[in-house]
């Protein structure tokens, strides 16, 4: 157990079952390192939202449309992690591309969790559902979930943590999905844990 605990911020922009497992995985204890300070949507009637205030965790929306480029959005993410003391940044289904601001200002202190086997169905376009229809679509025995870091590169960071799920005949993209997502629940919040152990603080 480290003295200090690592301010987390959790980015989401949708249904927000990883913000819950990692919250979950705080108070549990699976998280020993770490609590979350804050959790940032860039869409206000998103559950993830409401998953976040049911937990008691400070939680806000910034709208890209308030900003006139997605740096000039990205400087404001920037302040408000700042002004949370933030330095982990988490992305869990977080549906934006990261420009400088953010990437520079959190060089190697941002997470991703992505629902392929990278490099396999990563990249600009593949997200959420879409990858899961591309894999069924590939036939190919074995998906599962990846957690990365992030850079300049659409899902090409280094990676930090993989956990596999066969495809069995009869599957679909919603039942993958959904298997995948069981794994995810698990891979991210231990591989925070150990990401953390690493930290100099
Ligand atoms: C998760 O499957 C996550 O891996 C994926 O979106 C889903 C979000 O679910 N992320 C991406 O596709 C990012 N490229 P959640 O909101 O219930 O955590």
């Amino acid at each position: 157990m480290k003295s200090k605990k690592v301010n987390l911020a959790v980015l989401v922009s949708g249904s927000g079952s990883n913000l819950v497992a990692l919250i979950d995985a705080v108070k549990s204890g699976v998280i020993a390192d770490g609590q979350i300070s804050l959790v940032v949507s860039n869409k206000e009637d998103v559950y993830a939202l409401q998953r976040a205030e049911n937990a008691g965790v400070k939680a806000i929306s910034i709208k890209r449309s308030g900003f006139s480029s997605d740096e000039e959005f990205d400087k404001k993410l920037v302040e408000k992690l700042r002004e949370y003391k933030i330095e982990l940044v988490l992305l869990a289904g977080y549906m934006r591309i990261l420009t400088a601001p953010v990437l520079e200002a959190y060089r190697d202190r941002i997470l991703n969790i992505h629902p392929s086997l990278l490099p396999e169905f990563g990249g600009l376009g593949m997200y959420g559902m879409r990858v899961h229809e591309a894999v069924i679509k590939a036939g190919v025995p074995v998906s599962g979930c990846t957690v990365h870091i992030v850079n300049e590169h659409v899902d090409g960071g280094p990676i930090l943590a993989q956990a596999e799920v066969s495809i069995l005949p009869g599957d679909t993209p919603a039942s993958l999905a959904a298997k995948i997502l069981r794994e995810e629940h698990r891979l991210y919040p231990s591989t925070v844990q150990k990401f953390i152990t690493g930290f100099d603080i």
